[in-house]
């Protein structure tokens, strides 16, 4: 008789035997009926097989590198939902307890046992929360003043990160964006506050700028809030983009004034997945106090087996980002935080350095204040080479490396620069022989003797305004 499951089957075949094999996978349609679970595994993680490793993406912010107790602590609570609080309430607890470590890292004055704050699944979703908690308190008083609410406004430097296109898109609010130059590569407070009315819901600066890795200078910009409120008699408030810097500045900066000292800085949020160490995607946003907190933010649903009471976008989600967070927090405690940013700070200091004597670039700035850092081709240097950052790009992912070189953003997008965004998991070592992939892949770059078809466009579109060449931050002016 014939045997039905033999390469049909799959049951008993060898994986590779099997008709699945060598076939394609399904992109349009469910398969008709089911496969076994070995062979599925396969394609699936074949699929992903050839990716860059994780450890090597110099481009991402996002954890890749747990211990082996978190990874296992995660995986165990793999299948649990953050939101169903009635059958896991100790988890509801541990998330509340994760804010308060946070807010007090912050160094909050919410005199409550419980402080306030919420669980995004990244920084996304928490800098939505906090900017539609601005948006509500301004409605809510021009409310109460009787006068018109529907044209409200936010302002932030064009070095923004595109949530906040997002939030402006989403929610219908206008976004006043302060150029970035040469001369203020971060967000100018002044001008910030020229952009700002009476419609102005907050102002957004950031600590950790996905762009340059810079931080704005939010005690300054608090002061000028604090001036515009006394001329105007408006309640202009702060709300921090710390998606990088909230796991940064507690640590590495404690005296840099950033956070809930300052009396203008109502909400910040944080991504628990980049410098918080937990594998993605885990948010934070904390208030200074409840009463910044909208009551229409909280809904109450009663069919989980009693009341409860979120504050997200999202329903659902995932709880194990939250043992993750509070197994780092026990773990590693403040001096362990502080020794992987302080690693991860050096690692970015000899990086920038090493890569800043190479005369073929020239870094942006000559200080690195996150661990992270960008440069571009050295302006005499870009003149003659035959080739660009994106063929750099190119040449180090074919050993692996993932060291994305892109354009700035609006008024400085003439400049293409390269960026290394150091994590835990990036050693001293692993710099090492990134730097030697550099060296070996620009001596390569060197031998061309004709433009590559990077450069030939780059050329045609922006040179020759596309690199840096100004003292320590050297982009060209237009
Ligand atoms: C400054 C800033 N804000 C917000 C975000 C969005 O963060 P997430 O990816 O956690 O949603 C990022 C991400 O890189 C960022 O750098």
């Amino acid at each position: 008789m014939k045997d039905l499951n033999f390469r049909h089957g799959d049951a008993k075949s060898d994986v590779f035997g099997t008709d699945a094999m060598i076939n394609p996978s399904p992109v349009d349609k469910i398969p008709n009926g089911p496969t076994t679970p070995e062979i599925a595994y396969q394609m699936v993680k074949d699929e992903t097989f050839p990716q860059t490793q994780p450890r090597l993406n110099l481009a991402t912010f996002v954890t890749t590198y747990m211990d082996d107790y978190a990874t296992k602590l995660m995986n165990d609570a793999i299948s649990i939902n953050y939101i169903d609080e009635t059958e896991y309430p100790r988890i509801a607890l541990m998330g509340q307890k994760c804010i308060n470590i946070i807010a007090n890292l912050w160094n909050s004055p919410e005199q409550n046992r419980w402080k306030t704050g919420a669980v995004g699944i990244g920084s996304s979703e928490a800098c939505m929360l906090g900017g539609v908690s601005a948006w509500m308190r301004w409605r809510k008083r021009r409310m109460a003043q009787g006068k018109p609410y529907d044209k409200p406004n936010f302002v932030v430097s064009t070095g923004f990160q595109v949530v906040w296109e997002k939030f402006a898109q989403l929610w219908q609010i206008e976004m006043r964006t302060v150029p970035l130059s040469i001369d203020n590569p971060t967000l100018d407070p002044k001008r910030a506050i020229e952009m700002c009315d009476e419609n102005t819901i907050c102002i957004v600066p950031i600590a950790g700028c996905t762009w340059t890795g810079m931080n704005d200078d939010i005690e300054e910009l608090d002061k000028e809030v604090t001036k515009f409120n006394k001329k105007t008699g408006n309640e202009l408030c702060i709300h921090v983009d710390a998606a990088s810097g909230g796991f940064i500045l507690p640590f590495l900066k404690p005296h840099v004034r950033w956070d809930f000292r300052l009396d203008n800085v109502l909400s910040i949020s944080t991504s628990g997945h980049k410098y918080g160490l937990v594998y993605p995607g885990l948010g934070w946003v904390i208030w200074k106090d409840k009463k910044y907190l909208p009551e229409e933010m909280s809904f109450s649903v009663n069919y989980l087996g009693a009341d409860i009471t979120q504050v997200g976008l999202n329903f659902s989600r995932p709880a194990a980002q939250i043992l993750g967070q509070y197994y780092q927090f026990i773990r590693l405690g403040f001096q362990g935080y502080k020794a992987i940013q302080q690693n991860s700070m050096e690692i970015a200091e000899y990086l920038h350095e090493e890569i800043g004597k190479m005369p073929q670039f020239k870094n942006y700035s000559n200080e690195v204040v996150n661990p992270l850092f960008i440069w571009s081709l050295n302006p005499k240097y870009d003149k003659v080479a035959n080739w660009t950052l994106y063929d750099l790009q190119y040449k180090l992912q074919q050993n692996g490396w993932m060291v994305p070189a892109y354009t700035m953003p609006k008024d400085l997008e003439q400049c293409v620069v390269m960026r290394i965004v150091c994590r835990q998991g990036f050693s001293r070592d692993m710099a090492d022989m990134l730097l030697t992939d550099i060296r070996m892949a620009v001596s390569d770059l060197e031998k061309l003797s004709y433009p590559t078809q990077s450069r030939v466009e780059v050329n045609r579109d922006i040179h020759p305004k596309h690199s840096f060449n100004h003292g320590g931050r050297q982009c060209k002016k237009n």
